[in-house]
């Protein structure tokens, strides 16, 4: 039998009540946090999809390896565990923990980077790009156009525009530029994948001018899935395989383990490169710790080596995208204007076009996101003009699926929310902001309804 229901493979063995909330408490509590989700108890949230970051489920096997964490200050069993796990994946010589993705950036551009230089991408996360810019280099994307059009459809919308590559380098010489990076999945860019046609290419550009290639790896499993699904002469490999061609095309890797590492803190970072691992270890030592733990607990060594493991089974990842693809899909089809095709990790709906009667500078994405938890206590979040300011291009509002945590009638009940607030889309009002902070304001923001 060929099943369209799509389920879970894993069966629940302990569970964490959600709270049901009134409409009428929603309001109150929204009105409390100054309508601004981040600022809602997480218990008055009864589908919490603000971020997939450090938010998944552990399997059995990743507890039961808990307990085998080994809490020595160097050398520990749990290093070396870890290790194997790593370079069975990624192949990088020198495998360095740090606490979650950022410290691994830090780490890696403050030993790299200058004033002056250029360091190319798909496109920056944004504390990869703060990372950048904090050691006076400039952070470039170079993304493919289809990748910067919503409703444009592409099967490989995070590529790397090639050919501005190329005139990058030739413009600024390759002095300038310590390294390039590929970010896979490109987050900010939709969650959309990258193809390995695309990675070879980038490649190739950075051998023939001596440049070493990094990969932003923290969604590496989901994008070896969708080169399977995708890409010609990949049907046959295993998401494994296809990952682990894929990071033989670069010289080193910056990875958050909370995202494709399964793990709820973590994260490392690779190279081939001794001098380099040198200097990068010297620099965790100052500040995260010896080199064989990088500011994680054994524990969490433990948790991330079977973690990287489980991303890359078929079963867990066809459910994990198709899931996602699921929710994008049923609200599609109703209308609902969302970024094409559906990412990995999240569907991002286009505000400004959901609500096209509010204009940016009254915030169309914060007051969809607003309506949406007080419609069905949903959390999600703006990625638009409270995040961005004047640079915002878009104002999308983000709906991350936390992996391995939430069921398929959670989704169905998602839809069922979501498409309640399109019908009564009209009614919505903009929103004022009352309070901001002089940087990443999103976080901390106060505002009221018009
Ligand atoms: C593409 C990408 N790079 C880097 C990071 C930073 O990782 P962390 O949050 O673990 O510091 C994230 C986190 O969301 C990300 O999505």
């Amino acid at each position: 039998m060929h099943a369209r229901t799509i389920i879970e493979p894993f069966r629940i063995k302990s569970v964490e009540p959600i709270r049901q909330t009134t409409r009428a408490q929603r309001e109150t509590l929204l009105r409390a946090a100054q309508y601004n989700l981040f600022l809602l108890p997480a218990d008055d949230v009864l589908i919490d999809l603000l971020t997939d970051s450090g938010t998944g489920a552990m399997s059995t096997h990743q507890w039961a390896a808990i307990m085998e964490g080994d809490e020595s200050y160097a050398g520990s069993r749990s290093f070396d565990r870890f290790q194997a796990s790593v370079q069975d994946i990624f192949g990088y010589k020198h495998v360095i923990p740090t606490h979650q993705g950022r410290a691994a950036e830090r780490i890696l551009f403050g030993v790299t980077c200058k004033k002056g230089d250029v360091v190319p991408n798909n496109t920056h996360f944004d504390t990869t790009r703060a990372n950048v810019e904090y050691t006076g280099a400039e952070a470039v994307d170079l993304l493919i156009p289809e990748g910067r059009h919503p409703e444009q459809s592409h099967p490989f919308k995070g590529n790397m525009d090639v050919a501005a590559l190329e005139a990058l380098i030739a413009r600024v010489g390759r002095e300038r530029i310590p390294l390039v990076m590929l970010t896979i999945t490109n987050n900010s860019g939709g969650g959309q994948p990258v193809s390995m046609e695309n990675a070879r290419q980038v490649s190739g550009v950075c051998r023939r001018h001596g440049i070493p290639l990094y990969f932003d790896a923290c969604r590496f499993a989901e994008n070896a899935w969708f080169i399977k699904q995708r890409e010609e002469g990949y049907g046959e490999k295993t998401p494994k395989e296809i990952a682990q061609e894929m990071f033989r095309l670069g010289d080193g890797c910056t990875m958050s383990a909370k995202k494709d590492g399964m793990a709820n803190i973590g994260g490392f970072l690779c190279t081939n490169d001794d001098l380099l691992a040198q200097q990068e270890k010297n620099l965790l030592i100052l500040t995260e710790g010896y080199p064989t733990y990088g500011g994680l607990a054994g524990r969490d060594l433990e948790a991330i080596a079977v973690g990287l493991q489980e991303a890359l089974a078929e079963d867990y990842l066809r459910y994990r995208i198709a899931s996602t693809a699921y929710l994008g899909k049923a609200i599609a089809a109703a209308g609902v204007p969302i970024v094409q095709p559906p990412g990995g990790h999240a569907i991002y709906m286009d505000a400004r076009s959901f609500l096209p009667h509010i204009p940016s500078s009254q915030f169309p994405g914060v007051a969809l996101a607003c309506e949406l938890y007080l419609e069905g206590g949903v959390r999600s979040v703006e990625i638009g003009t409270l995040m961005f300011a004047a640079a915002a291009q878009m104002d999308l509002v983000r709906l991350a699926m936390p992996r391995r945590v939430y069921t398929q009638s959670h989704v169905d009940y998602l839809v069922e929310v979501i498409l309640e607030v399109w019908k009564n889309r009209e009614a919505i009002h903009g929103m004022k902001l009352t309070y901001e902070a002089p940087f990443l304001r999103h976080f901390t923001a106060h505002l009221e309804p018009l």
